[in-house]
């Protein structure tokens, strides 16, 4: 069966073990004579997957004892108004504006009534760069300090975490967990919808410090209130169940091959084989500020928008797909997440090699 470069930014490929492991599963789940899908969120056989995968989940990332670890619907986008619904207790919150997902995540936090300071923004370069910003500009008065710690359409990642002075960081790292090491107790909450490095799309794992559970206003909806789904242990009501079931084989896979020091050493290898590469020629242009770059997302263009089609098209015939860039920035996008092996990062760079030669 042929199998693809996949370099979608999302929904985005999956490790060919899990892929098999859930083929083996598909009739029957171990000896329960039915697929996960098709059984009880109650029964003890599913407790013991969504037990796992959050016991699994805790040990790559090392979540203290102090965080929950939730595994909750509406993707990583109800997260912009579960944040402000949850934490804006005195009203006032900051965000780094790096691009259209922070601009959706501030957008929200406005129509529930938050005061928003954009400290900083990058939107004058279409967002080519991270803003840096001085520990004078935190109000330290904030309910939160909000980042995307890697901006998926443009290519840009936080290599630094901004000093917040104490002021709790929210951070969306739909398109990075589990890339490499955090510190999870330098942020207050940690959310990425599944659908890049984590499995299929349906479930968004919110890592939250507990402290920050229980401090919704009475009209937050019940669904919406962190405190319900970590009273009920993420079973108020029913969980995307396939797809946390995915997600822990994708945690088993990464735990096989050396969890998060490993798996970050495999994506600075294979980011630094394309960067290097595109540092070499003219013919692409990476429109990212060097010290931002995302080892997750790489972002380029040739010089005219007929040879980027002529680009993408030649691709796709050598079977390396959706290369396409996004359409506020145009050019190619190639995104890279853990499950895609370097062979595919190297069958891209020879294929670029080719098309330079062939059109320069
Ligand atoms: C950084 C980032 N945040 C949020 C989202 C939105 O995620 P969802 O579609 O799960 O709501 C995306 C999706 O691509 C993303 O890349």
């Amino acid at each position: 069966m042929k199998r693809v470069y996949n370099f979608s930014a999302g929904p985005s490929t999956l490790p060919e073990s899990v892929l098999k492991q859930a083929q083996e599963d598909m009739i029957s789940y171990k000896d329960a004579g039915m697929n996960v899908m098709e059984m009880s969120h109650r029964s003890p056989v599913y407790g013991e997957i969504i037990d796992t995968a959050k016991q699994d989940l805790i040990d790559l990332m090392e979540i203290p004892d102090n965080y929950e670890v939730l595994f909750l619907q509406g993707g990583a986008s109800t997260q912009f108004a579960m944040i402000p619904m949850n934490l804006g207790v005195k009203g006032k919150a900051q965000y780094i504006n790096t691009g259209a997902w922070t601009k959706k995540a501030i957008a929200e936090a406005k129509k529930l009534g938050m005061e928003v300071d954009v400290v900083a923004t990058s939107e004058d370069t279409t967002f080519s760069y991270i803003p840096k910003i001085t520990s004078e500009q935190v109000d330290v008065d904030s309910d939160y300090f909000y980042i995307a710690s890697n901006n998926t359409i443009y290519g840009t990642s936080f290599v630094n975490l901004p000093d917040t002075k104490g002021v709790t960081l929210i951070a969306d790292m739909s398109s990075d967990i589990l890339s490499k090491v955090v510190n999870v107790s330098d942020y207050g909450i940690i959310f990425a919808g599944a659908q890049k490095n984590m499995g299929p799309a349906g479930v968004t794992v919110v890592i939250i410090r507990k402290d920050l559970i229980g401090n919704a206003g009475v009209t937050v909806p019940t669904m919406l209130n962190y405190e319900t789904h970590s009273k009920a242990g993420s079973m108020f009501n029913t969980p995307p169940t396939y797809s946390i079931y995915v997600a822990g084989l994708v945690f088993k896979w990464l735990k096989e091959i050396g969890g998060l020091p490993a798996i970050q050493k495999i994506n600075e290898d294979k980011a630094a084989l394309l960067y290097d590469y595109m540092d070499t020629t003219e013919f692409y242009k990476t429109p990212v500020a060097k010290e931002d770059r995302s080892l997750m997302n790489i972002t380029f263009l040739c010089s005219t928008s007929e040879l980027d089609a002529a680009f993408i098209k030649g691709a796709a015939k050598k079977d390396m797909v959706n290369l396409k860039g996004h359409r506020s920035l145009g050019g190619m996008r190639a995104s890279i997440y853990n499950a895609m092996p370097i062979e595919g990062v190297q069958a891209l760079i020879d294929y670029m090699k080719e098309f330079e030669a062939a059109n320069k």
